[in-house]
This record gives structure tokens, C-alpha cells and sequence, in this order.
């Protein structure tokens, strides 16, 4: 396996996309958008898998892949066209997303979710819960993760997440773990204050607050949180260090998300939309990569 050419371990950041390579591999996965223009976390995502994949050399016919989480995202169908097999496992037709990324019908046509043509044998879908994959043990050269995992359920189950997916890569393997941190966490935006809240509201208000689990921004993790639920529990080694300074020009189109969804760019152009403001607090991607020792 060779190795990383790039910082992959870091936050989503505004210069990342005046690279050549990022935008060249973007032009290659989202041939109908400028990725001038189209600047958003989620893509940038798919170009750290899609980079950091080529550098490791994981692009090869031989490879298996597991996505976790992995809904009905391109870069499933992409890969389909680069490696030797893909798994494909989230809950799909339950929780939260089940109208959205996460629908029943990826487990029974597939095709009807791909954006392009794709090698259908190559792609298996699978309901999986990810804290218990129903995988052997060391059964995969890659596993990613996009987006997904502060949705698990919060810390400690999260845990149970990267403990299963450090299980089933093989020695050597290689995790490309990618989610959203709180780049800023307002002192309010915690769990006692959440739970204090629930409980003066006789459990009207913040309903899902717990001791350790924030009710407000509860899908996004700290970098404590990181590093003590996935990196630590999954065992793996980081590649990389892991740097989440973010440039002074990425904090100037801070877009604020309201309850109900609407969305509030401080420029007033949604674009770039890469740092997002929940409550008092602002989050954007990071991705972390993972590798297993031998
Ligand atoms: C924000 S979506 C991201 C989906 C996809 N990775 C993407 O980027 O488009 C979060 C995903 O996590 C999945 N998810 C939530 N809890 C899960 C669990 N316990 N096991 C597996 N997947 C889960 C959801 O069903 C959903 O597809």
C-alpha cells in the first residue's frame, strides 16, 4: 500500500477547493456541476474518499469496500466502477431518513438511486445497523463512512459504530472516516443545559437530552468526542495529524440553519456553504483517516 500525498485528517476548508486535483476529481463524480462554484462540505467528502482511495492505491479491481451509513450517496456508484466490490449497509426503510437518503427502495433496486451507468454486480446492499456488522472479521480492504456517523445515536453508541468497523477491515486496511464537528460549541450547547431544560419542562422541551447526550446540535460531535468515540474505541491508528483550523475566508459565508429549516448565509449567497451555524454553535465536515497495523 503506498501512501498519503495530500493532508486528508482536517476540516473542510474554502482554499481546498482551488486545488486542481480536488476539483478534477469532483468534475469526475459530479460531471453536471461546476465545482468552481458548487462549493459545499458534502462534495468535499466525496473528493477526500475518491484522493485519498487513488493515493493508498485501494482504486483497484481487487479491493472490497464497505460503506457505512452509506444511504444512497454517488460515491457508492462510483466506486462500482473503480473497485472489486462494494458494500453498501445502513438501516435503510427505518429512522430518521428513511424518505430521504436511506430508502427501502435501495435494498430492492438499487439502480433506480444511481446518477450514472455502474457495474451492478459489484454493489451489494445490505440492512445494517452499524453498531453490529454482520460481517467476518477482517473482511474488507477499505471502510468508509460519510456524514453518518453522529447520527448513530449519539456517543456511546457511536463507540460501538468504530469498534465494529475497525473489526472488519483487515489488517493493513484503511478507514476513511468522515463527519461533523463542531468547529465551535457555545458553552449553552451542552448536555447538562439540555437536560436541565428537559426537566424544568417536565420533559416538554428538549426531549431527547440525556446526561451525555445533547438535545440542540446533538448530530455533530466535538473534537473531544472524536477522538474519545470513534478514533480511541475503533483502536485504529491516524494517519495523519489532525488539523481542524479552518481559514479566516472559509468563516465569512457562515450559513445559519433554523429548526425549521431554513437556511441564512451571513453573505446572503448560499454559496460557498461549508460552515454551518446550529443554535449558537458552528459545524462543518471533517474526515479522518484510519489505518489498521499489521
Ligand atoms: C445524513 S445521512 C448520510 C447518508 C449518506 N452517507 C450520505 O452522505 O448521503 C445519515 C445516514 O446514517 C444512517 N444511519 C443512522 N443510524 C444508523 C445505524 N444505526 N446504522 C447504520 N446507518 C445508520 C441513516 O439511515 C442515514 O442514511
Amino acid at each position: 500500500m503506498t501512501d498519503l500525498t495530500r493532508r486528508y485528517a482536517k476540516a473542510c476548508d474554502l482554499a481546498d477547493f482551488r486545488d486542481r486535483r480536488l476539483l478534477g476529481v469532483l468534475r469526475d463524480i459530479l460531471p453536471e456541476r461546476d465545482p468552481v462554484t458548487h462549493v459545499e462540505r458534502k462534495v468535499w467528502e466525496f473528493a477526500q474518499l475518491a484522493m485519498s482511495f487513488e493515493d493508498l492505491g485501494l482504486l483497484d479491481h481487487r479491493s472490497r469496500v464497505l460503506g457505512v451509513g452509506a444511504g444512497d450517496e454517488r460515491i457508492l456508484f462510483w466506486l462500482t466502477n473503480r473497485v472489486g466490490e462494494v458494500a453498501a449497509t445502513d438501516i435503510y426503510g427505518s429512522g430518521d431518513f428513511a424518505s430521504r437518503e436511506a430508502g427501502g427502495s435501495m435494498l430492492t433496486d438499487p439502480s433506480a438511486h444511481a446518477p450514472f451507468a455502474y457495474r451492478e454486480d459489484r454493489l451489494e446492499v445490505r440492512w445494517m445497523d452499524a453498531r453490529r456488522l454482520e460481517f467476518p472479521d477482517a473482511s474488507f480492504d477499505a471502510v468508509y463512512s460519510l456524514s453518518s456517523l453522529e447520527h448513530f445515536g449519539g456517543p456511546g453508541q457511536v463507540d460501538l459504530a468504530a469498534r465494529e468497523i475497525a473489526r472488519v477491515l483487515r489488517p493493513g486496511g484503511v478507514a476513511l472516516l468522515c463527519a461533523d464537528v463542531l468547529l465551535r460549541r457555545h458553552p449553552l450547547n451542552a448536555a447538562p443545559v439540555d437536560l436541565a431544560a428537559r426537566a424544568v419542562s417536565l420533559g416538554t422541551k428538549r426531549r431527547t437530552a440525556g446526561l451525555r447526550r445533547r438535545s440542540v446540535v446533538a448530530e455533530a460531535l466535538t473534537p473531544r468526542e472524536l477522538l474519545r468515540h470513534v478514533i480511541e474505541p475503533s483502536g485504529l491508528e491516524l494517519m495523519q495529524p489532525l488539523d481542524l483550523s479552518v481559514s479566516p475566508e472559509t468563516w465569512d459565508n457562515v450559513c445559519r440553519l433554523y429548526p425549521d429549516g431554513r437556511q441564512e448565509p451571513a453573505t446572503g449567497s448560499f454559496f460557498p456553504h461549508l460552515l454551518v451555524q446550529v443554535d449558537r454553535s458552528v459545524l462543518t465536515s471533517v474526515c479522518v483517516p484510519l489505518r489498521r497495523g499489521t
